[in-house]
This record gives structure tokens, sequence and C-alpha cells, in this order.
């Protein structure tokens, strides 16, 4: 056989296949072996391989092709969706079981959902026949993910709270599967502070989300978010969730848990001490990490961002509550701790409004806990890996440095967020890897590719630990 030298190559090539090979987290050898391997096994030639992302979601749509699907239909307007999400489904070659509720049947019969699914469809759990021959512990094995579409707010708080009055409740009990949520109500509701806890359970319990999307309610008049996912959103949530380990997924079985945005600290009940962290770059690591394969937990402080689609959010206002929230979500394989965490909050916040025009109240700060140092150092469950961050005005590589023995973590991301950078709340970063093996500076780019040029770094680093 003829061997092929990457050196000989021109110089465009060898750039392309650099960049290509740093995107997907390998060697330019084995990327150059990935490219062949494609164009030898299906006829294409090096030109007409699809790009990367397109390439992902071909094989996701593969893998997903032979699995089963449990699709819980819940009583909601969007219930008509979901029959095209079966068909989208079949189409893919997927296997789709359906359990209807008693509120989903006003909308859709079991009938039209068994004519697409092509077979029987579920209603009651007291059902001497189903449970004869299939029974809710069985429906709640036999498939490899769990959808509820349209997940209703009432349908939520019984998951959330554990209930199994009916035969969706008991089987989203039984399972030991994934659950998929994709959530549709009308806004008041979703915005509502009990659905707002129940959803936050949910995501915390290993619940994933797709949705909802914001858009125009069936109610006229009615708009906000609230909508369901599109059945095509769905079909590609599904697509990653069922993704088995491949090459463009690096970080597949591997937990990492993230945290993004600022912290706010109250004062009183309307005012709080905060900072000017947008959450971009956290989120876009949480979001590059489910792109990689990998389970994520994004604890996020409030922020103006949607949540990053196939990841558990969490959202908290405080750094109290983002350690709680951090210590639920261990074990994990990595942490990335990205939230700029308000390293002080009023020791002691008032119950009622702080009137003016009495004496300037003064305000007493005690130090928050530092959750980085706090994972970085724990004797159990410490992940493998735990990454921070350092935002610096000056002295950034030495400061980082510092940070680096100092909070026991193994790697800093280090950036200079002086005003003049535009970094905070823009949508580009430069960034230094600092860790107890040296300084890596890459160069100028969009915090999305320092997200996937980070993933790609600690997928590396996970594999080599394995
Ligand atoms: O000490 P400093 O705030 O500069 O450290 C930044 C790093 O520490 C970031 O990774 C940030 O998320 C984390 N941190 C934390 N808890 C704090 C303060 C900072 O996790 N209370």
């Amino acid at each position: 056989m003829a061997s092929l030298t990457v050196r000989q190559l021109d110089e465009k090539i060898k750039k392309q296949l650099r960049l290509r090979a740093a995107r997907n987290g390998r060697s330019v050898e084995d990327e150059v072996r990935t490219i062949l391997r494609g164009a030898a096994s299906e006829g294409n030639t090096f030109d007409s391989l699809p790009p990367t992302e397109e390439r992902r979601s071909l094989d996701s749509a593969r893998e997903a092709a032979t699995r089963r699907i449990l699709l819980i239909i819940g009583g909601g307007i969007a219930a008509y969706k979901s029959l095209d999400l079966i068909r989208r489904l079949k189409e893919r070659g997927a296997g789709v079981r359906c359990i209807l509720t008693k509120a989903a049947e006003e909308f859709v019969t079991p009938l039209s959902a068994g004519a697409i699914t092509g077979e029987r469809v579920f209603t009651d759990l007291f059902d001497p026949q189903s449970e004869f021959d299939v029974g809710h512990i069985r429906l709640a094995r036999e498939c490899d993910l769990v959808v509820v579409a349209p997940a209703t707010a009432d349908l939520m708080a019984k998951m959330s709270g554990g209930h199994a009055n009916d035969l969706a409740t008991a089987v989203l009990l039984a399972t030991d599967k994934k659950i998929l949520l994709a959530p549709a109500m009308n806004p008041r509701m979703w915005g509502n502070a009990a659905t707002r806890r129940n959803v936050a359970q949910l995501a915390a319990d290993g619940a994933v989300l797709v949705g909802p999307n914001e858009g125009e309610m069936a109610e006229r008049g009615e708009q906000g978010v609230g909508r369901m996912a599109e059945p095509l959103e769905i079909v590609a949530a599904i697509e990653g969730l069922l993704a088995r380990p491949a090459a463009g997924r690096p970080l597949a079985g591997k937990r990492v848990i993230v945290t993004s945005g600022p912290t706010h600290e109250p004062i009183d009940p309307v005012r709080y001490i905060a900072n000017r962290s947008s959450g971009k770059q956290g989120h876009a690591i949480a979001a590059a990490a489910a792109a990689a394969g990998a389970d994520v937990t994004l604890v996020s402080g409030p922020v103006a961002l949607p949540d990053p689609s196939g990841v558990a959010v969490v959202k908290v206002e405080t750094a109290q509550e983002m350690l709680k929230a951090v210590e639920a979500a261990l074990p994990a394989d990595a942490a990335v701790f990205a939230a700029a965490v308000a390293d002080w909050r009023v020791g002691e916040p008032k119950a009622q409004k702080i009137k003016k025009g009495g004496k300037t109240p003064p305000l007493t700060l005690t130090e928050n806990p530092d959750i980085l140092a706090t994972i970085a150092g724990r004797k159990t469950k410490r992940p493998k890996l735990v990454v921070g961050f350092a935002a610096e005005t000056e002295r950034v590589i030495e400061n980082a440095r510092d940070k680096l023995r100092g909070k026991g973590c193994d790697w800093i991301v280090a950036n200079d967020v002086s005003p003049s950078t535009g970094i905070l709340g823009g949508d580009r970063n430069t960034v230094h890897l600092v860790s107890a093996s040296g300084v890596d500076s890459w160069p100028p780019q969009s915090k999305d590719q320092v997200a996937k040029t980070l993933v790609a770094r600690i997928a590396a680093a996970l594999g080599q630990a394995r």
C-alpha cells in the first residue's frame, strides 16, 4: 500500500486539516484517516464529504433509527403535534410506543396514535389486559428513551412530586431510562413560581428539556414562552440523547457540570448585588459538552439566554444556592466553573424593602463560599478534572497561576476582562489555558469556539484518565 505523508500536502490543505482536527478533538493523522475511511465506505470523494456537523447528525440519526422510544402524550392542545413527531420518528426507523394520559385523549385519540405508531396505544394503569401482556413496569423498561410531549404543567408537577396515580406517571416513576420533556403551556403557567420549582427539580433529577419556544399560543392574543418545540427540534434532541459513543462524541458516557452567569445576592426583597457576567461563555461550554455527547448539568445564575438544548439546567440566584446545586449534581467526570460568583453577600438581607429617607443603611458583607475551591478540595466525589476561570484586568497569567494553586483545581482558563477588551458581555474571547504543565495561549476566537476547543481538551484529558 502506498503511504501518504501529511507534511507533503500543500499549506492550505494542511491548515484546513489542522483546524478540522482541532475542532473534532483528533490528531491530524486521525482526522485524515477518518476522512479517508468515510470516503472509501460511502464512495464519496474528499470534496463531496458533507461538513462535520452534518456527518455527525447523519451518524446520530442512523443510531436513533435502531432505538425504541416510549412517547407519553400529555393533555394539551400541542398534542396534535405529537402525532407528527411519531411520524418523523417512524420515518427515521425508530420504534415508537405510545401512552396517552386521560387529558390527552381529549385532544387526540388512541386510534389515531395507534394508526401512526402501528402498535397498540396504552392508556390505563388498571387495564387487566395490558397489565397482563405488557404492564407498566415493562413499558417503563422496554425502551431506550422516554419522551413526554407535550409535557403539561400538571404532568410535570406530578412527576416532580413522585406521583404515580395513572399509567403515565407510574411509568415515569418506574423508568430507569433518560426522560426528555417537551413542555407546552400558557406563558403565565410556564412562568408561575410553582412550575419554575417543578422544572428545577426535574432538571436536578436528570430530566432533559427541549423548549418551550417563544411565540403565539393557541388561545387568541396570547403570546410568550410556552409553545411546544417543533417535532423536528424534538427529533434532534432525541437523536442527541440516543447517539452512542462515536468519534464525533468523545464525551459520550461522561458527566459534566458547568456553572454559568452571575449570582444575585439580595439586599432586600427588591435589591441585590450582581455583576456584568452574561453567561455566554458558560452556556456555550455546556452546549459544546452536550454536543460532544456528555450528560451535562448546567447550574446557572440569572441570565437572559435560552437554555441550551439537551442540557439539564438548574437555575439558581445566590452563591449558596449554586454551591448546593453543584453538590447535588455530583458525581461528575469534569466540572467547569465559568460562573462569576459574587464574592460577598449581604450578611442579613432585610425581609422588607429598605425605605429611603432615614439614615443611609450600611451594607455589612459576608464572604460567600468558594464553589470551585470547595469542589476541588473534596475528599469524596471530586470530579477527575476541575476547571476554573480567572477573569483578570492585569497580570493575567500570574494571577491565574496563583488561582490554580490557591483553589486546588486542575486547569484555569484565564482571560483579560479589562473594559477595553469588550469580553464581558461580548461574543469573543482571548484565553490562556493554565495548568501545572504550562500555559497554552489560544488565538482570539468566538466564545462558541473557545467552548468547543475547551471541550475537546477535556475529552482528551478524560480519555487519558480512563
Ligand atoms: O477568585 P475568583 O472569583 O477570581 O475565581 C474565579 C473562579 O472561581 C471561577 O472559576 C469562578 O467560577 C470560581 N468561583 C467560585 N465561587 C466563588 C468565587 C469564584 O466557584 N465564590
